[in-house]
């Protein structure tokens, strides 16, 4: 078989993850039918309207679509039916008791497996907990099919970069020649592929998340140590990203880490460690820690109010659990803001992804929301920064300054320039900065 060979490819599932993979299989010249069968989702794509916020995305789509090489369906069973490889990127949402719910990958399973042609591999793209692979394959029941392990790595925000060109493509197999497969339809990246079994695949997915959460939990503990010392944090997380060992990446201390993945995949893990009886105990630190973060990020805004914010209005700039997308599932920005609003403040919020003519979505209910800024400023004791949205950077503080009832920024991003604010009159406290 050529490296390049063009391959019929069924992706079942257009979230955060199935929509990019099917572009990007797509533009790596293969033949996509993308199933989605929640209609408002599937109308938006068939208009060329992307469902959610991703940069690229609009572009790749179009181009596959003009291509011919990307379709839509609302049905999986259509969607396998010719396909040689068929990649399930469906919700693996976190359970009651901490686990991953397998529920649907269960039932996509379920629908498509006498619909599979004969020898059609089974892609398991959903983030998917150890043993998962195997699960599958028996629920499929057919000797011909086999599952293979394919995690997905890339980020909210920049998922087309990091799909185009991936930092490495892990498969996972108990059958080589399946997993070589998986593999080429890769081979237009320059990615190195780690070929290994289903189990260790599996489980590198939440060892890379669960390091990158332990990592900014390291980050936000080492910047609440800087204030109480005395240190710059910025500076000191400088000096150790030049470390080549640690680098500059998910360095940025915030309000804690948070989003669809790193919450729930490190709990899921957490999950299978005690399942097996082993102490993780780093990783519940790592989490508890992240709790502790939000607290204090609540704590700076009494600080910045005088000791309470009970009666306060304040203003609230971002939503998002990042800058970039329009995902808020377990935004720390909406736990903090929750919080605040437990205890007693009026919250003027301003998020550039959120409509304050739409219907308010539930998550976003007690909170007053405005079309910009400024407007969400009016008034406010303390204006606190939870998302890094780069265009606030470049707004009129002068005008935000003269709307707001006291001069006092929280920012909880380190996005502002602290001199910069100070000096038009601001009180300013960042996250470890002084
Ligand atoms: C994360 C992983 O980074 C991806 O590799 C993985 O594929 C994905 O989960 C997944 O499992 O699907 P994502 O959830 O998009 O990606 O978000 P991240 O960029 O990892 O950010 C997670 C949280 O950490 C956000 O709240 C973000 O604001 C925070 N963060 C990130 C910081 O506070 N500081 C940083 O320096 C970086």
């Amino acid at each position: 078989m050529s490296a390049r060979q063009v391959r019929s490819v069924a992706v079942i599932g257009a979230g955060y993850v199935g929509l990019p993979t099917a572009a990007t299989l797509a533009h790596f010249g293969h033949s996509v039918v993308l199933a989605e069968r929640e209609r408002s989702r599937l109308a938006a794509l068939r208009v060329g309207r992307m469902p959610i916020v991703e940069v690229g995305l609009d572009d790749l789509v179009a181009e596959g679509v003009a291509a011919g090489r990307l379709t839509f369906t609302d049905s999986a069973v259509d969607a396998v039916t010719g396909a040689e490889f068929v990649f399930l990127c469906v919700a693996t949402p976190q359970s009651a008791d901490g686990s991953a719910d397998l529920s649907h990958v269960e039932s996509a399973a379920k629908e498509i497996a006498s619909h599979l042609e004969p020898g059609a591999i089974v892609v398991n793209k959903s983030t998917v907990p150890v043993g998962s692979a195997s699960m599958v394959e028996q629920v499929i029941g057919r000797p011909d099919i086999t599952v293979v392990s394919n995690p997905e790595f890339l980020r909210e925000g920049t998922a087309v970069l990091d799909s185009l060109k991936p930092d490495r493509i892990v498969v996972g197999a108990d059958d080589a020649r399946a997993a070589a497969k998986v593999g080429e339809l890769f081979s237009s990246t320059s990615a190195p592929l780690i070929v290994t079994d289903t189990t260790t695949s599996e489980t590198i997915k939440y060892a890379s998340n669960a390091f990158l959460a332990t990592k900014l939990s390291f980050v936000n503990a080492l910047a609440g140590l800087c204030e109480e010392v005395g240190a710059d944090a910025r500076d000191v997380l400088l000096g150790l990203g030049y470390d080549k060992r640690i680098g500059f990446e998910f360095l940025r201390p915030g309000p804690g880490w948070g989003g669809s993945c790193l919450p729930k995949d490190t709990r899921a893990l957490l999950h299978t460690a005690s399942e097996v009886g082993y102490d993780f105990s780093l990783l519940a630190g790592a989490i508890a820690s992240n709790d502790g973060q939000l607290s204090r990020v609540v704590g700076k805004v009494e600080a910045a109010c005088g000791g309470s914010v009970d009666g306060a209005t304040l203003a609230v700039w971002g939503l998002t659990f990042k800058a970039n997308t329009d995902d808020r599932r377990d935004s720390p920005s909406l736990q903090v803001v929750h919080r605040l609003v437990e205890l007693g403040a009026t919250v003027q919020a301003f998020d550039p992804t959120v409509d304050p003519e739409a219907d308010v979505p539930e998550d976003l209910r007690g909170l007053e929301l405005r079309g910009d800024p400024y407007e969400a400023a009016v008034r406010a004791r303390a204006l606190v920064v939870l998302t890094e949205w780069d265009e606030f950077r470049w707004l009129d503080f002068a005008r935000v300054l003269a709307v707001m009832a006291e001069p006092s920024i929280v920012d909880a991003r380190n996005l502002l320039d602290p001199a910069a604010v100070r000096r038009m009159g601001f009180r300013y406290t960042g996250i470890g900065r002084r």
